[in-house]
């Protein structure tokens, strides 16, 4: 029997199984035509109850590039959860539908309660400002594109570090994949967790430095991830008004950058990158919201055991 496997937090994977997810994805994007039945006649179900445009429509995409059918909902309005159906009857029944699943939810902790009720694997697309493991496949596909591997950066995050969930599941991986230097650039308010903080350093030989402006580090980058100030989980709005247009990455606050150095954005974007960047060559946020197809792909057929994954 297929032994069944979830991706709720990228610990979920041990660092080899990421890696080798990240290079399939790269061969995927390659040669996708080698790739184009691996799912035939499979089915995913994609439970969105917060809203979402690169993570669904990337999944579905995915899947259809692999050969397989999609079903779910964008909108969970639109499903019997608005009926007041228990996650985990929703979850029982997507299984008997469906052969994965992947879902967003508001509430931290919902995919892994999910896990407990599935008959089928579960890829957590993001649970309120906690995890978000498949983006952190994405980031660390365009890494190892774009400089050539994931180990031994300077990496930067930059904007809401405190509720970003992007973040808080690409700065625990990085550490794993031997990071040196993490640079955090925030206002305090929006700061990294200080219990995130506190284990990469009992866990980690890594340095963190702590700084308010782009300005003061730029020349120091390998990696600069810029996030946006996650709106949606603040308490009150005038604290949003008062943060939202901390950072404005624009051409001027580059040019003392590395040639080499990558720009990355989770996306969307709101203020935090003004569109003059895009032109620039160390501007790789629109490639690797594409290459989280690839990841994606790469992940499913993991998941499913098909494809590259297939047993002998
Ligand atoms: C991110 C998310 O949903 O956390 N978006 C995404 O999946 N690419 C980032 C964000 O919303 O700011």
């Amino acid at each position: 029997m297929r032994e069944l496997r979830h991706l709720i937090e990228p610990e979920d994977f041990t660092l080899a199984e990421l890696e080798e997810v990240v290079d399939y994805g790269l061969d995927m994007f390659e040669n996708p035509a080698k790739y184009s039945d691996a799912c035939k006649g499979k089915i995913l179900a994609s439970l969105f109850f917060e809203p979402s445009t690169r993570t669904k429509f990337s999944f579905d995409a995915a899947m259809l590039r692999l050969g397989g059918g999609l079903i779910g909902f964008a909108d969970a309005n639109t499903s019997s959860t608005k009926k007041g159906e228990s996650l985990g009857d929703t979850i029982k029944v997507m299984g008997y539908y469906s052969d994965i699943v992947v879902m967003r939810h508001p509430k931290e902790g919902a995919p892994k309660l999910a896990s407990k009720y599935s008959s089928v694997p579960i890829i957590n697309g993001g649970d309120g400002g906690h995890q978000h493991p498949t983006q952190t496949l994405t980031d660390l596909i365009t890494i190892k594109k774009f400089k050539g591997q994931i180990e031994g950066h300077t990496v930067a995050f930059c904007g809401d570090l405190k509720y970003g969930r992007t973040v808080h599941s690409l700065i625990r991986t990085l550490a794993r994949f031997n990071t040196k230097k993490f640079i955090l650039i925030s206002p305090e308010e929006l700061a990294l967790p200080n219990a995130l903080k506190r284990q990469l350093k009992e866990n980690f030989d890594l340095e963190i430095k702590e700084v308010r402006y782009i300005e003061e580090v730029i020349e120091e980058i390998d990696v600069l991830y810029m996030t946006r100030i996650q709106k949606e989980r603040f308490f009150n709005e005038e604290d949003y008004l008062r943060l939202k247009n901390s950072y404005i990455l624009d051409n001027d606050k580059i040019t003392l950058a590395k040639k080499d150095m990558i720009i990355m954005h989770p996306l969307p974007r709101v203020n935090e990158i003004s569109p003059e960047v895009d032109d620039d060559d160390r501007a790789v946020y629109f490639e690797q919201s594409q290459l989280g197809v690839y990841v994606r792909m790469a992940l499913i057929c993991k998941l499913l055991e098909v494809g590259p994954y297939v047993r002998g």
